[in-house]
């Protein structure tokens, strides 16, 4: 038998805050479930401009059961998703979350952030066997709320800042994609950046590219929804060998940290390029130093790197897995590596740092 011995005292105060910290994050944990049961029903739209609603008010337009809605709507007004009134004993959705809860057009949209959360939370059990073996976990391998819920994560942000901020920042790439310039979109997954820069610059032509066949799939159908099928084309490809040279402009939005050999893709991103051509990288906002990510932004990050990028990296050849949280210095290592000369930091929001390379 062995004893353990505490030489350490213990504050209970301290304690006992730190236990009701955390029971606040338990219900914030089981809310990310909640709020995607709230979109998928239609519970925040149908709340969304309607006043106050009862439960069985809520219940009626979304074709649910008033039972399950009272108890997630007091789940809601304790988290101060909704407010209640208690004279009326019904509950409004106030202006600004009927914003972040409902309009997909607003950069504040948040379904999908929690939707690639509880995906990321679903598949946990997968990553915590992988964490004893030290093997990967492929992106392709993910439940589809990890797929859909990344595409709907970060349109929002790409279409408050692609267009307007983040390509204006780079050395002449805007006035080449108004002539009409030939594009490669590398890890588009769903998409959502080649369609907003092909409706963007209509005399330029794009290739997407993904290793991930469902991705794929999607994509061409995105696409096909938009209109612009016949300049986007999509092909089924990792991003050291996608096919087509003489680019223009190769983009990369938050992919780079999740391929196992980034030189490899970098050093093919460099052979296809025209010699004025221009690489733009999208990574997550980080710091060079762990301790300059220590802040909620950061927290998340890091939660999706040990869920999902890191395993993604791991799981392919060389397994550099450089983290959701590189930071500039590590992703400049890469570029250099590869070989381009120029690299400068062009832009940033808090969730995004751009990049750009040049041979
Ligand atoms: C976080 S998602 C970003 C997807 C997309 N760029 C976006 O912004 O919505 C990362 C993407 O990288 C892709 N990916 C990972 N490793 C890859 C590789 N070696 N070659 C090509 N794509 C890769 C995944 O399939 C996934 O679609």
């Amino acid at each position: 038998m062995s004893t353990i011995e505490h030489a350490v005292e213990v504050d209970g105060e301290k304690l006992m805050q730190f236990v009701f910290r955390a029971v606040d994050e338990v219900g914030a944990t089981l809310n990310a479930a909640l709020v995607v049961m709230g979109d998928k029903l239609g519970l925040y739209r149908a709340l969304a401009g309607a006043g106050r609603l009862s439960p069985a008010e809520l219940a009626e337009p979304t074709g649910t059961a008033e039972r399950y809605v009272c108890e997630w709507v007091n789940a809601q007004a304790a988290g101060g998703y909704v407010i209640h009134d208690p004279d009326s004993g019904r509950y409004t959705l106030p202006p600004e979350q009927a914003v972040a809860l409902t309009d997909p057009d607003s950069p504040a949209y948040l379904p999908g952030f929690f939707q690639i959360a509880l995906g990321s939370v679903i598949d946990s059990p997968k990553i915590a066997e992988k964490a004893r073996s030290g093997d990967g976990f492929g992106w392709h391998e993910h439940v589809h709320d990890v797929h859909e819920g990344c595409e709907r994560f970060v349109r929002p942000g790409y279409n408050a800042h692609l267009i307007s901020e983040w390509l204006p920042a780079l050395d002449g790439v805007v006035e080449k994609l108004q002539r009409g310039a030939l594009v490669a979109d590398v890890g588009c997954g769903h998409g959502a950046s080649t369609i907003l820069m092909a409706q963007a610059f209509p005399n330029s032509t794009f290739v997407g590219s993904d290793y991930h066949d469902g991705s794929i799939e999607t994509a061409r159908q995105r696409a096909k929804e938009a209109g612009v099928s016949e300049r986007v084309g999509f092909q089924i490809a990792p991003a050291a060998s996608y096919s087509g040279t003489s680019y223009d402009l190769v983009t990369m939005f938050d992919c780079l940290h999740d391929i196992g050999d980034p030189v490899g893709a970098a050093r093919h991103v460099r052979q296809t390029l025209k010699a004025d051509g221009t690489w733009m990288i999208v990574e997550p906002h980080a710091g060079d130093r762990v301790e300059d990510n220590f802040n909620p932004v950061g927290r998340a990050y890091y939660a999706f790197s040990t869920l999902l990028c890191t395993p993604a990296s791991l799981s392919q050849e060389v397994g550099l897995a450089l983290g959701a949280q590189a930071g500039e210095a590590r992703i400049r290592d890469v570029v250099q590596t590869a070989g381009f000369t120029r690299f400068r930091r062009a832009a940033e929001t808090p969730f995004n740092l751009v990049f750009e390379a040049g041979p």
